[in-house]
């Protein structure tokens, strides 16, 4: 989730790049930098950290020069570095371009670009881009980069510049948004339409496969085959807050609704159906000392914490494999039994709670080998552990976690193929869960689509003050975190228990002012949860649940229910989360609620 803005005009172009990068802080980064041409000197530079320590670099001698481009970068190949940041040159210094998005071909095409003799200055798949051009580019950077673009695999929203022709930009799309912006005697191009809206409201959309060259007096679209390509003008009538959230009201829900691609991009390249397994390349860790831990402790706080429950079934019902699940703060200080067998797994999507990295030390200190299943590349618990696995949602800017979680029970089942495959899981099986999993965003954003049925429910419930989550198997951490999504924004009182433990007390909770939220799809314990939802209603409990699609029979005894498709059970929680994320959201805003940044939460826990 970089950012990305370019210029070419009339004007100096790197004080309108640098203002348009501040445009776009909000989506999180970790470094920051610009490139421009005078004539035919190449100016780049940059640094890791916020835009302040690049502005700080600068030290107001902007570069000067009618053509830039300007990045801010979220890492995910290579940690946050001056090195690793964008833009990133050829080795003739006379291209720079800026990338969003992961080449997945980089290492193959970076081998054969140094057998060319091209030297290579940081550890991004980025730079395998510019020196790319750089050996396709003859008379045209068009060309060059058309050319370049159809060797590569993955996903991209580049733009290039050159001092050969210092006069036009180069831009192409192809799974990270690009759009340019249409100003009188100047053009621009930027991953959002934030970093455009002082300037411009006149903006042309890029697609996938297409490619646009910009100059001052105009811009033209073709393909990767150079054939032009009719665009049609957009205005952006939209607030810049508004745009800042992707045209949603909150971030919380622009980021429920990124969920298909943030787990898309979790697995992106890690799914290997014939072999029923996973690639992780990033846990440091051979078959062998895979084959040698003989017990698992997956630790984390608050939603992590939760996504570590499912883990647990997972590890346990398919690699079999002793798992034990421990909050953070609690492991820390209970002087837990590790040694050289035992793998720690910390989950986190900051990486950066003290808790958390306090028992990932705590671990290492006994002699265990610690793992982290974390977001923000770079974090300080990603670069304590010894080894992991990104989880690659992008940036998570609301306070409440919604699509870390889908991910890292995404990433979960990955590292339970990749244990399960050395034990005692099959390769039919294994075919059985990766087919599964590659089917997972699509049914996503099915369940997204029924967002208006949730809505609905929470016009019923959005007055009430205690609520009650019901959840059994790989869903009683689901009724958990459906609980804690509601008491976190919305400030009512919310419990998940497992299902079957209500009878051993919080069933005396249930009246006909207690909602009852079930989280029942159709998996092992179905029948089992079905007859807890005829307990609740034999007590005139008002029930809501989560059910897969073409249920009857909890359906028939619900007041109002939410539909899932089906799936394989482990895989159930990404699906049936969806709905109490909406919930939760949902009555949030009914009740006024700061729904971005509920009173007395931080983002990260950095405290104990
Ligand atoms: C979840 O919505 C909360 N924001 C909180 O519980 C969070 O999950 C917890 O603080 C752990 O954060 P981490 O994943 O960044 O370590």
């Amino acid at each position: 989730m970089c950012g990305i803005v370019g210029y070419v005009g009339q004007r100096q172009a790197s004080p309108l790049v640098l203002e348009g990068l501040k445009r776009l802080e909000y989506r999180g980064y970790d470094s920051a930098g610009l490139a421009s041409v005078d004539d035919v000197r190449l100016s780049v530079e940059k640094a890791a950290g916020k835009i302040a320590v690049l502005e700080a670099r600068l030290n107001g001698r902007l570069p000067r020069g009618s053509v830039a481009v300007a990045h801010t970068r979220w890492a995910t190949h290579g940690v946050p570095s001056d090195a690793n940041a964008h833009p990133h040159t050829d080795c003739g210094g006379t291209i720079a371009l800026v990338h969003n998005g992961i080449i997945e071909n980089a290492g193959p095409l970076r081998q054969a670009l140094e057998r060319r003799g091209h030297k290579f200055r940081s550890d991004t798949d980025t730079e395998v881009l510019a020196h790319l051009i750089e050996q396709h580019y003859s008379a045209s950077l068009e060309l060059a980069v058309a050319a370049a673009l159809q060797q590569v695999e993955g996903t991209y929203g580049i733009a290039v510049l050159s001092t050969k022709e210092p006069a036009l930009l180069v831009a192409a799309r192809k799974g990270s948004p690009l759009l340019i912006g249409i100003g009188e005697g100047e053009h621009f191009v930027a991953s959002d339409a934030a970093a455009l809206l002082q300037h411009t409201r006149s903006v042309v959309y890029l697609d996938d496969g297409e490619i646009a060259v910009l100059s001052p007096d105009g811009y033209r679209v073709t393909d990767l085959h150079t054939e032009p390509v009719e665009k049609v003008i957009s205005v952006v009538d939209w607030d810049l807050a508004t745009v800042e959230r992707g045209g949603y009201e909150h971030f919380m829900l622009k980021e429920i609704m990124e969920q298909p691609e943030s787990v898309r991009t979790t697995l992106r390249g890690r799914l290997l159906e014939d072999a029923g397994g996973a690639r992780l390349g990033g846990l440091n860790l051979s078959d062998d000392e895979l084959l040698a831990v003989d017990r698992v402790v997956l630790t984390a706080c608050g939603t992590s914490w939760h996504a570590a429950l499912i883990g647990e079934y997972m590890l346990e019902e398919l690699a079999r494999i002793p798992v034990e699940v421990e909050y953070a703060s609690e492991f820390r200080y209970r002087n837990p039994i590790l040694d050289h067998r035992t793998l720690v797994v910390a989950i986190s999507q900051s990486g950066e709670t003290a808790d958390t990295l306090a028992a990932v030390r705590e671990a290492k200190q006994r002699g265990a080998r610690a793992l982290g299943i974390v977001n923000v590349v770079g974090s300080t618990i990603a670069r304590e552990v010894d080894g992991g696995v990104y989880i690659h949602a992008g940036p998570e800017i609301g306070v409440a976690s919604t699509k870390a979680f889908s991910c890292q029970v995404a990433a979960l089942s990955l590292l339970t193929l990749r244990l399960g495959r050395l034990r005692a899981l099959s390769v039919l099986q294994g075919r059985d869960i990766v087919r599964a999993l590659a089917r997972l965003p699509d049914q996503i954003a099915e369940t997204l689509a029924r967002a208006p049925d949730v809505e609905r429910v929470a016009q019923a419930f959005a007055h009430v003050h205690n609520a009650l989550y019901l959840g059994r198997g790989y869903n009683f951490p689901v009724a958990l975190e459906g609980a804690l999504k509601l008491k976190e924004i919305s400030y009512i009182h919310a419990e998940g228990y497992p299902a079957a433990e209500m009878k051993h007390g919080p069933i005396a909770l249930i009246d006909d002012n207690m909602p009852v939220v079930f989280v029942a799809p159709h998996d092992a314990v179905y029948q089992k949860i079905l007859s807890n939802v005829q307990e609740v209603k034999a007590r005139r409990g008002r029930v809501v649940a989560v059910v897969t699609e073409g249920d009857r029979e909890i359906a028939e005894l619900s007041d109002h229910i939410v539909t899932i498709p089906q799936t394989i059970d482990l895989l159930t929680p990404v699906l049936s989360v969806i709905p109490l994320q909406l919930l939760a959201y949902y009555i949030a805003v009914q009740r006024g609620c700061d729904v971005d940044k509920p009173r007395n939460l931080a983002k990260s826990v950095t405290v104990e």
